[in-house]
């Protein structure tokens, strides 16, 4: 019987998930499909008892029900109750329904694939301490990274990060960061400041940037953010939010299919998108 999948959130419309998840299954023969559903918060309890009693082979989960949709989930993975957050949902054999979250490995992935994955002892800086920086550090850590600090405007919201994670991390501020900077060699930018892409602001001074260093930032529209263009401007080697992207997408896909995806495969599809915006 064809499967389908879907993306749920509010809004919806802006997804490139099924873009993305529909080539790879085309480019694989797969009898799948994959739909964006809008879903409102108030509707979200009727809208999983709903892709359960349909038959939804899984689905991913986006702004604002990530949280929010954990009761409603039979069992959820270590990934997923550790975040408190879910952005993948598969369904196992008996016809229950797992969540995952694929988003901080998902960067993992792709900061190796552009840099290489022999930088486990290198010196790590997390810009943020939200819910994005949670997930990263954590995959960090799961996938042996041994030296990373948190940087935050809110510096306890950084300390809590390595408390409830129970992992060897450093809680700084964000001046403190821009001080030393030179020190770090990996730079992961999750905030969102400068999101409004009407004004100029950059969560520290990359004054003190290494040229020799790595950034990252999670953000993928615009691909080349005020961070990106000021590391970049330095002699950094950027890495842009698209990765995390695809790579979170590719890991919800090897969940329900067992097999894990080429980025290659949909990144111009993707690149296309974006320069339409
Ligand atoms: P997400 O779940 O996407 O990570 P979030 O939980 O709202 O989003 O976290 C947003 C992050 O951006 C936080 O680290 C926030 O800092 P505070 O914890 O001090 O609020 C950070 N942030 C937002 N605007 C910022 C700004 N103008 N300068 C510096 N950091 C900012």
């Amino acid at each position: 019987m064809r499967k389908w999948y879907a993306v749920i959130g509010d809004p919806i419309h802006h997804s490139m998930s099924p873009l993305m998840h529909n080539a790879w299954m085309t480019k694989e023969n797969r009898d799948a499909s994959y739909i964006p559903i809008h879903v409102k918060p108030s509707e979200l309890e009727q809208a999983v008892i709903a892709l359960k009693t349909l038959g939804c082979s899984g689905w991913n989960i986006t702004i604002p029900h990530k949280e929010k949709i954990i009761p409603f989930l039979d069992e959820l993975d270590e990934s997923a109750r550790k975040m408190g957050a879910v952005n993948t949902v598969v369904r196992l054999h008996d016809g229950t329904y797992k969540g995952y979250n694929t988003d901080g490995l998902g960067f993992v992935r792709s900061l190796e694939e552009k840099v290489g994955n022999s930088h486990h002892e290198k010196h790590i800086l997390v810009i943020g301490a939200g819910g994005a920086a949670r997930g990263i550090v954590f995959a960090l850590v799961n996938s042996g990274y041994t030296h990373i600090t948190i940087a935050n405007r809110t510096v306890p919201k950084a300390q809590a990060i390595c408390n409830e994670l129970d992992i060897e991390a450093t809680a700084i501020s964000l001046s403190e960061a821009a001080e030393n900077l030179e020190g770090f060699e990996i730079l992961i930018q999750t905030t969102s400041a400068g999101l409004n892409k009407s004004e100029f602001v950059l969560p520290l001074s990359l004054d003190q940037l290494s040229a020799t260093a790595i950034v990252a930032d999670i953000v993928y529209n615009p691909l080349m953010t005020p961070f990106l263009n000021e590391a970049k401007k330095k002699g950094a080697t950027v890495v842009t939010g698209l990765g995390m992207f695809i790579h979170q997408g590719a890991l919800a896909y090897s969940y329900w299919t067992g097999s894990y995806p080429k980025a290659e495969v949909v990144q111009d599809l993707l690149l296309e998108q974006l320069g339409g915006n």
